[in-house]
């Protein structure tokens, strides 16, 4: 996971007895204490679980679009969006389904009741911990955010003063608040006194949530999408999720010979370059929430379709994005992915977020978590771009109910039958392309896990036309000549964090932390 305490918490869980799920569940719980940028309550995600059986399930717990939603909810009297509305304060707000995926996941899948698994978060958030460097560092991601004073309470000392290292960090409220749902379920968050407090408060500063939105939410239960790469299945996030993306562009790539044209060499990074910008491309014109929208799976994951992209990529000259779509990107800091194996060989995948960085900036009450802003994921206004630079078509404009998408791409990739990577990412819409080479990292190019998910690395996803590169993710001579086919770089530190485990042929277990994130630990036993 992105934080040490939460590592330690799913190892004792692991360590006790309990499998995989249950272990995934007390993990998203205790990251909603100790990593308040991303992991919550207030938010929602993606469990994708494949058991020792072989079966798998994927948990759909993203948040939904209240029933009060509009279309044009974002849009001043001239049909310009107002700027921030669907990033800051409770109209940004959308459904948050964590409790209900969580707790679905557990009832279903694990072996440990509520209160075994929630007690750790209890304490933790009641006793408090010590805040390390990367854990400033987290606390620091809050920006702008923590003027609320409802955030101010809890993120800052005394409700004025920055946290240092050797602090310790204590939420009482959020004790309470777990404490209830340990006790009392999901049923207090979406029924109890907790949904009433989110709810009054909502109505209070100009927000739509009402008692029915959190009444009616459900966590879905779906198959995962499926494709496989060079004889490996991989498994991922069906729509609204990320996965999609992520196997379009192993499709596409797929028809290469990566290994002989040589790891990030000029021919190699443009064919990856071309997948990324039509697999987006895709994304952008065809998803949505597949309760609402028709999306014509079968054939854009067809081999014929992969072969019909291929085809329009010219051997030595970039594809000029703009007859299809506009795009920029800026990080977004506030998502966060873990990943557990267990004994047995049950293995869960987790991406869940709150969207921006401390997400809408605002916290119910005496609740003590953090509500999500990912009303932003749907499209404010047709061909405007989102926080992400994403431009998104009509597929996932906002309806009463509907989930937005998602780049979230929870994964986990299978030979012969064996788990051998599970892996996914934050980053907003760099997700796919993190989780993109994590998988070619893995099989095209023998990396170990911790060579993977740390190796520096690049994005792309049409327009503006560029291409972002972290440090050391190209070589010089090699930016040089795909300039010459006609692509634009654009230097960026870092963005993503892929916490990840490899199952090697002996069957031993190696996790990898994510350096770009501080706090992060790979436990195991
Ligand atoms: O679901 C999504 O695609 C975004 N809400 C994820 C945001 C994100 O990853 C920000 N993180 N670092």
């Amino acid at each position: 996971t992105s934080q040490g305490e939460a590592s330690r918490v799913g190892l004792e869980i692991l360590r006790k007895g309990g499998n995989a799920i249950d272990a995934a569940v007390a993990v998203g719980y205790a990251l909603a204490v100790t990593e308040p940028c991303c992991g919550n309550l207030g938010g929602g995600g993606f469990m994708l679980i494949r058991l020792a059986n072989g079966e798998s399930v994927f948990i759909n717990f993203r948040e939904t679009a209240p029933l009060a939603a509009t279309a044009n909810m974002y849009l001043d009297r001239n049909g310009e969006i107002i700027p921030g509305r669907s990033r800051n304060g409770y109209l940004a707000v959308a459904v948050p389904g964590t409790v209900r995926g969580l707790d679905l996941a557990l009832q279903k899948y694990g072996t440990r009741s509520r209160q075994q698994v929630i007690a750790p978060a209890i304490a933790l958030a009641g006793q408090g911990f010590i805040l390390g460097t990367g854990d400033i560092e987290i606390l620091r991601r809050s920006g702008e955010k923590l003027k609320d004073p409802s955030m101010a309470a809890i993120f800052l000392k005394n409700g004025s003063k920055p946290y240092e290292v050797g602090d310790r960090l204590v939420q009482k409220n959020l004790a309470r608040t777990l404490t209830q749902i340990a006790r009392g379920g999901p049923a207090v968050f979406y029924g109890g006194e907790i949904g009433a407090q989110v709810v009054a408060e909502s109505r209070k500063q100009g927000g739509i949530l009402s008692a029915e939105d959190l009444d009616t939410y459900q966590a879905l239960e779906q198959e995962p999408l499926q494709c496989t790469y060079r004889g490996y299945d991989i498994l991922t996030a069906p729509p609204p999720g990320g996965g999609m993306t992520v196997c379009l562009m192993l499709n596409i790539l797929q028809g290469y010979d990566l290994k002989a044209s040589g790891f990030r060499s000029t021919d190699t990074v443009h064919r990856f370059l071309a997948a990324m910008l039509f697999a987006y491309v895709d994304r952008n014109t065809y998803l949505g929430d597949p309760k609402f929208v028709q999306i014509p799976l079968e054939r854009l994951l067809s081999a014929e379709y992969a072969a019909s992209i291929r085809e329009k990529i010219p051997t030595k000259q970039a594809v000029d994005p703009r007859p299809f779509y506009q795009t920029i990107i800026r990080e977004g800091d506030s998502t966060t992915h873990y990943s557990v194996i267990d004994r047995t060989g049950n293995a869960v995948s987790v991406t869940y977020t709150i969207n921006s960085s401390f997400g809408a900036g605002v916290i119910a009450g005496d609740t003590g978590f953090v509500l999500n802003n990912e009303m932003d994921d749907f499209v404010s206004k047709l061909g405007s771009p989102n926080q992400f630079g994403l431009i998104q078509g009509r597929a996932n404009r906002i309806e009463p109910g509907k989930r937005p998408l998602s780049s979230m791409s929870p994964t986990i990739v299978v030979k012969n039958g064996q788990v051998v990577l599970i892996t996914g990412s934050p980053g907003g819409s760099t997700i796919p392309t993190t989780v993109l080479q994590m998988i070619t990292h893995t099989i095209d190019y023998g990396m170990t896990v911790a060579e993977a998910v740390n190796y520096p690395r690049f994005h792309y996803q049409g327009m503006p036309d560029r291409v972002l590169i972290e440090p050391n993710a190209l070589a010089p001579k090699v930016v040089a000549a795909l300039e010459k086919r006609g692509y634009t770089f654009q230097p960026f530190p870092k963005w993503g964090s892929a916490e990840s485990i490899a199952v090697d042929r002996s069957r031993t277990f190696t996790g990898a932390a994510d350096q770009r994130r501080n706090a992060g630990e790979a436990r195991g036993f």
